[in-house]
């Protein structure tokens, strides 16, 4: 045990002695970065009850959006050794729309349906360290746009709810940003990241309650794992 324990240290500090000898391998002013890897979506979310003009609010009410993984990439352009400009893509996150409460008013719809969303979003990173460090952590402050679409009825909420023409507005607000690059060599980092978004939209369609409101506050929590490439 002991002898394990003394060559582990003995590795551990050949390891750190070998990462000190390597060359800086830096994220610096110019580069550009390609990250390409996976995001999950796990909504922090609450809503205001369903609400209906004939009705106002029906207490107990409220509507929830599922997690969603999916390919995702961004890329950064370093304006210094220390700020970057991120833009991020992805393909469109699907959400289940779930709704609660409405067994107190007769219907036993949960499941409400689904939405796409793309949530481009524009973020300025501060990194934190030397340019010549193989790990670089980063806080940023971005702008984010979530335009929906492809909102899809469930078969209960068409045919109990008679629900029809589901539409979630656009929401425009801020993100905020951490993560880090950790550099494998002079071209390729891995890169751990998440975001907190502001996203609050407004859901509305027709059902057999008149036509319903709902003010969804979705403000997600983003994380991120991905494989970039130093240009
Ligand atoms: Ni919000």
């Amino acid at each position: 045990m002991k002898g394990i324990m003394k060559s582990g240290r003995k590795g551990l500090l050949a390891l750190a002695c070998g990462m000190l000898a390597m060359p800086a391998l830096a994220i610096e002013e110019g580069d550009i970065l390609l990250r390409v890897g996976v995001a999950s979506v796990q909504p922090d979310d609450s809503s205001s009850m369903v609400t209906t003009a004939a009705t106002g609010p029906l207490a107990g009410t409220g509507v929830h959006a599922g997690d969603e993984v999916q390919p995702a990439l961004n890329l950064v352009y370093m304006m210094s050794d220390n700020i970057g400009l991120e833009v991020v893509a992805a393909t469109p996150f699907e959400h289940d729309l779930s709704v609660t409460g409405l067994g107190a008013y007769g219907f036993k719809t949960t499941d409400l349906g689904s939405t796409k969303q793309l949530p481009p979003t524009v973020s300025a990173l501060y990194y934190f360290g030397p340019t010549g460090a193989k790990a670089r952590p980063f806080v940023g402050l971005g702008l984010n746009y979530t335009t929906f679409f492809q909102e899809d009825l469930s078969g209960d909420a068409r045919t109990e709810l008679a629900a029809s023409r589901l539409k979630l507005d656009d929401s425009f607000g801020l993100a905020v940003r951490a993560g880090f690059d950790w550099e494998l060599n002079d071209r390729w980092l891995v890169n751990a990241s998440m975001w907190k978004i502001d996203i609050d939209t407004t859901a509305t369609l027709n059902s057999a309650l008149g036509r319903i409101k709902v003010d969804v506050d979705v403000d997600p929590y983003v994380y991120m794992l991905s494989l970039g490439y130093k240009f």
